[in-house]
């Protein structure tokens, strides 16, 4: 029937995992369509926290099928652990997964690359995930990449080697990054291992997959990783991830077509954050940036850090919204500003006293001036009714953004959900 795309409007963490968790029993059919284990999709299931990184957030449910897209870069060691990890939840793989055959995989070689790239750029490191993100999607888009469906062939083994070699010429570039013999050797142990497991896992032709599920009246939820603002066109470039993050990319990484797609759910946080380097102008510094990241437990789901926190942005939400063509809204962690005197957000943008229209070239031009505005603070109600200011924050975002939020999530837990206007 149709594709509804649920993606990020901020910096990646807006807990998209859990409104996929959400709303996951509408579709049979999960699929996860760019990224890789860079991203971090938390669920609490029964009180327990579960992160995925590559499996799409619908796996839990025993009804729904789950696809890897072809445009997500799948690490195998990694997709092993990950999928053991959730032993306990008694999934039936060969049913509930698929793996697109031409995703690409990503090469121990690949995360040393990437390694080897961040610590060269020294202070003007992007902050990488090091997951090998970046130079996996460089030589998918170089033509040399090494797909899912290529562990199959016969020439798969001559071809891993004809990779790393090039690989390891690379590194020959950066005299001064250190390669550990013997970590290699294990990562690439763990590689195979990864390799053999994917083996018998059920890879498709994605594309056909879902043109089969389509043409039988099924619906599909396109799931989005990391968010708009680190797409590598349209987000805060070069401080972004290497994958188109925008709903457009949920045709390219799924071969599905623009009429295919019905909604777009985006999602942002009731504040905003971002974790890695790069501008962020309504970062809080100090004590309230602290507070915020204590209260929202703001630490990275894959890499632990410290996530840098602020005010929502309404100008950058209005610029991912149009980017994304984004009908509805999802807020969460509404409930992390609970009790406060007042929230403020990032109303506008101006240089030389006057208000710009867009975003800049450079959000860190030192000409641009945040103008915040604010709303009286609000508490959570006894009867889990929405207080009279949190409405007026609603529908202060609602009004300049020009789309409704429909759902509201004030706690990680899946019944913290509140259903707005209808
Ligand atoms: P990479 O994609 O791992 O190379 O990281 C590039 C930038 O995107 C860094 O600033 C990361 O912190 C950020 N990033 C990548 N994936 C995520 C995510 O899932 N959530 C939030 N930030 C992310």
């Amino acid at each position: 029937m149709a594709v509804d795309v649920l993606l990020g409007l901020q910096w990646g963490d807006e807990g998209k995992g859990k409104i996929v968790d959400f709303l996951a029993p509408q579709y049979p059919i999960i699929a996860r369509f760019q990224g890789g284990p860079n991203a971090g999709h938390t669920l609490v299931v029964d009180g327990k926290k579960i992160v995925l990184h590559t499996v799409p957030s619908g796996i839990l449910y025993s009804e729904i099928v789950n696809l890897i897209g072809n445009g997500v870069v799948i690490d195998p060691a990694t997709l092993k652990k990950e999928i053991e990890s959730l032993s306990a939840y008694d999934i039936d793989l060969q049913r509930q997964l698929r793996i697109a055959e031409k995703a690409h995989l990503i090469l121990p070689s690949h995360r040393l690359l990437d390694a080897a790239s961040e610590h060269a750029k020294g202070a003007g490191k992007i902050g990488s995930t090091l997951r090998g993100i970046g130079p996996t999607y460089m030589d998918k888009t170089g033509r040399n990449g090494i797909r899912v469906g290529d562990i199959m062939t016969s020439s798969f083994m001559a071809t891993y080697k004809d990779l790393k070699a090039k690989h390891m010429r690379l590194l020959s570039l950066y005299p001064e990054f250190s390669i550990e013999e013997d970590e290699v050797k294990k990562a690439e142990e763990a590689f195979f291992e990864g390799i053999e497991f994917i083996r018998r896992l059920s890879i498709v032709n994605g594309e056909q997959f879902l043109h089969n599920a389509l043409e039988k009246g099924m619906d599909v939820l396109a799931e989005g990783a990391q968010g708009t603002l680190l797409d590598i066109e349209y987000g805060s470039y070069p401080f972004v991830t290497s994958s188109n993050t925008i709903s457009a990319a949920a045709c390219t990484g799924l071969g599905i077509s623009p009429q295919n797609i019905r909604e777009v759910i985006g999602i942002t946080k009731a504040y905003c954050t971002r974790v890695g380097s790069g501008p962020f102008p309504s970062e809080l510094h100090g004590e309230e940036g602290e507070s915020l990241r204590e209260k929202g437990g703001e630490f990275g789901a894959t890499t632990g850090r410290p996530r840098r926190c602020g005010w929502i942005d309404l100008p950058l939400l209005n610029y991912a919204i149009k980017i994304n063509g984004v009908t509805q809204i999802a807020m969460t962690k509404v409930d992390v500003l609970e009790d406060m005197e007042s929230v403020s957000y990032a109303d506008s943008y101006s240089v030389n006293g006057a208000v710009i229209e867009g975003i800049p070239f450079d959000l860190e031009d030192e000409r641009i001036v945040v103008n915040y505005n604010n709303v009286s603070g609000w508490s959570a109600t006894k009867d889990g009714s929405i207080h009279p200011n949190l409405q007026a924050f609603i529908e202060t975002v609602e009004r300049k953004l020009s789309v409704p939020i429909r759902y509201l999530s004030n706690g990680p837990e899946r019944e913290k959900l509140n259903i707005l206007g209808g």
